[in-house]
């Protein structure tokens, strides 16, 4: 597992570059798309504090589609970090091993917690912008949708 700053570092270079590639009029949209999520069992405006699409096919599908436009140029296609951004198949990786069953859903709810905070504001730190904010931008709907799909991409390693 790399340090997170060699992880900033990466993606900063990464996200210069992007940067350049769009100024220039050249490839590389870096547009978030939009994720319709109107298939979904809608949750409302509360946020929830754990995935409620965990496991239904629907959500796995949209999610699938949203990772793929919206996430993978940085974590990777499906999920398989190519090394700027941390690999989020190992996200849930602590809650694994837990035996007592209690425990591992408490560990799921925890990462899920932290997905949201995660994906909500971004990572940003000092001004310098390592993983923009899908606040505003993206459903709680297409969010959740997301974490189903990468609950099926779960690796323990
Ligand atoms: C511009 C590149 C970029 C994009 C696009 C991006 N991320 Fe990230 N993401 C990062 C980087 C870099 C980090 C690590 C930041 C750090 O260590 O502070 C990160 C961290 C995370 C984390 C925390 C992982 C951990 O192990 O701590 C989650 C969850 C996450 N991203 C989810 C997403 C999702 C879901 C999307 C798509 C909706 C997305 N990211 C889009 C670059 C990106």
């Amino acid at each position: 597992m790399r340090s997170r700053v060699s992880w900033a570092a990466a993606a900063l270079a990464a996200v210069a570059l992007w940067a350049a590639a769009d100024g220039a009029g050249a490839h590389g949209n870096v547009t978030p798309q939009a994720v319709d999520t109107s298939m979904l069992p809608q949750l409302g405006p509360e946020w929830r504090d754990s995935n409620p699409y965990t496991g239904n096919e629907a959500a796995i599908k949209v999610g699938t589609s949203a990772f793929n436009q919206n996430c993978a140029r940085c974590h990777g296609l499906e999920a398989i970090s190519g090394g700027i951004a941390p690999d989020l198949r190992r996200l849930d990786r602590d809650c694994v091993d837990f035996t007592d069953e209690a425990k591992k859903k408490a560990c799921y709810k925890e990462t899920d917690a932290y997905f949201l905070v995660s994906i909500r504001h971004g990572k940003v730190r000092n001004g310098a912008v390592y993983m923009p904010p899908f606040e505003g931008i993206f459903s709680q709907e297409a969010m959740w949708a997301i974490k189903a799909y990468l609950e099926t991409r779960r690796i323990d390693e």
